[in-house]
């Protein structure tokens, strides 16, 4: 068995203005799957070949023997997610009523919770991810840093992520990913995704 690079939810175009077609090029076709193939490569003939994805990440968390190898397999766990994350441009979205009333019950506002997604993908220094995730049945905006991702903390669901790699905005926004960030959070979130997460449905 080898980890399959999955297809994009969407066109590779359907993400533009916010990502552009050459971001989403790049950014699956070479990031991505280079993840996914480096991955292959390094279960290739081990213990590890014919494990899925999820526990491959799991058996190599904090073991500094499997150090690449969990970077790699991470990161293409990481930006499975974050496809599915996005939806194609819309002007404005609604979030699942369910979902709703927990950002309400915990953030406040579905504004506030937006504006804590913008603040922690600002604040990670260097490479990483901003998560929505559930954590002792509460929402949680947290972000990881490199290929870090909430999957090893049994205490955390991952709803939805964003990735503030520098890969993700530069062709479109060069340095500024505060723009980034604010374009994706209003734009192309998929709050039926993070509803579904949540439900486990
Ligand atoms: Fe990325």
């Amino acid at each position: 068995m080898t980890i399959q690079l999955q297809n994009l939810p969407y066109a590779e175009n359907a993400l533009a203005p916010v990502i552009s077609e050459k971001t989403v090029e790049f950014h699956y076709h070479k990031h991505h799957a280079g993840y996914v193939q480096k991955t292959n490569e390094l279960i290739y003939n081990t213990d590890l070949e014919n494990k899925s994805l999820e526990e491959i990440i799991l058996t190599t968390a904090n073991n500094s023997t499997y150090q690449t190898l969990f970077n790699n397999a991470a990161q293409a766990w990481n930006h499975q997610f974050y496809w599915q994350s996005l939806k194609p441009y819309a002007e404005t979205s609604v979030v699942p009523e369910k979902l709703k009333m927990l950002i309400e019950r915990d953030f406040g506002t579905v504004e506030a919770l937006k504006n804590q997604l913008q603040a922690k993908g600002l604040a990670q220094f260097g490479s990483g991810w901003v998560w929505l995730v559930t954590e002792n049945d509460k929402l949680s905006v947290l972000s990881s840093s490199n290929a870090q991702t909430p999957l090893t903390n049994k205490a955390q669901k991952p709803l939805l992520t964003i990735d503030v790699w520098e890969h993700a905005y530069y062709l479109d926004c060069q340095n500024n990913r505060a723009a980034y960030l604010q374009n994706v959070i209003n734009h192309l979130l998929n709050w039926e995704f993070a509803a579904q997460n949540l439900t486990g449905e």
